[in-house]
């Protein structure tokens, strides 16, 4: 069976990595603080929403929603009336003041279960969590974050979408994941770097498909992240 592409939308991209990304997979976007995550996760819902008529839903795990409200009318995305043709919807991940471990463990699956009934409600097909470093938050030791987060992103594999996952890197150029797991749970790796002012974009890996392998510049402007598919980056450039 030929493997359908899920197209990002997103200026310059699907060109590097054969129109798109893997249906059904999961891809991690991974990079330090400012890299431009929560723009890349809310394009990707936003324009499968409205160019694609591909329902998304972002879920944030931040502590509040303005930083994703903020962004979307800084793009002059509208996304309430997008919120009320059921094409998108913003959810925000809350563990609460559970205590205990399997307090937080049973949040966890409420979240999933909520998660799966949205997603049921507007036959999603794209879903964002933003993002997966909060688990850091709610466990304390590295070996629960990391086996609790392989079970979370397995269950939404499950859940049929194109899912997307960002995670927070020191913003080393050889960093791919906060807890050291998410790069092997995911399907595919896509880093975001920013060395004042320059940023750029590097495919690690994509399962089952001949992407780019060398880091491309990327602008954020008015409408977004817009790739420079035909330029490339240095590695030594990049701090
Ligand atoms: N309209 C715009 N034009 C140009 N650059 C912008 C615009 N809006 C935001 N930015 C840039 O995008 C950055 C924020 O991007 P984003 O919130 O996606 O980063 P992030 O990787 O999610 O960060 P964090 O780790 O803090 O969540 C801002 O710091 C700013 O540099
Ligand atoms: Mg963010």
């Amino acid at each position: 069976m030929l493997m359908e592409r899920v197209k990002t939308g997103i200026e310059g991209l699907d060109e590097l990595i054969q129109g798109g990304i893997p249906e059904g997979s999961a891809v991690l976007v991974s990079g330090g603080s400012g890299t431009g995550k929560t723009i890349f996760g809310t394009q990707f819902v936003y324009n499968g929403a409205t160019l694609y008529n591909e329902p998304g839903i972002y879920v944030s795990l931040e502590t509040n929603l303005k930083n994703i409200i903020w962004n979307m009318e800084n793009f002059n995305w509208d996304i309430r009336s997008l919120q009320e043709r059921n094409l998108m919807k913003i959810y925000r991940l809350n563990i609460g003041y559970a205590k205990t471990r399997e307090e937080v463990i049973q949040r966890v699956d409420e979240e999933l279960n909520t998660i799966s009934q949205l997603v049921k409600e507007i036959n999603a097909k794209r879903l964002v969590i933003d993002s997966v470093a909060a688990f850091g938050i709610w466990f304390d030791s590295p070996a629960l974050v990391r086996s609790v987060l392989f079970e979370f992103v397995d269950r939404l594999k499950n859940l049929g979408c194109t899912t997307i996952l960002t995670t927070e890197t020191r913003g080393g150029r050889r960093e791919f994941s906060a807890f050291g797991v998410e790069e092997f749970i995911a399907d595919s790796v896509i880093a975001l770097y920013f060395t004042p002012p320059h940023r750029s974009i590097f495919i690690k890996k994509m399962r089952g498909t001949n992407h780019s392998k060398i880091p491309h510049p990327f602008e954020i402007t008015s409408r977004g992240i817009v790739v420079n598919a035909q330029d490339r980056v240095l590695w030594e450039s990049i701090k």
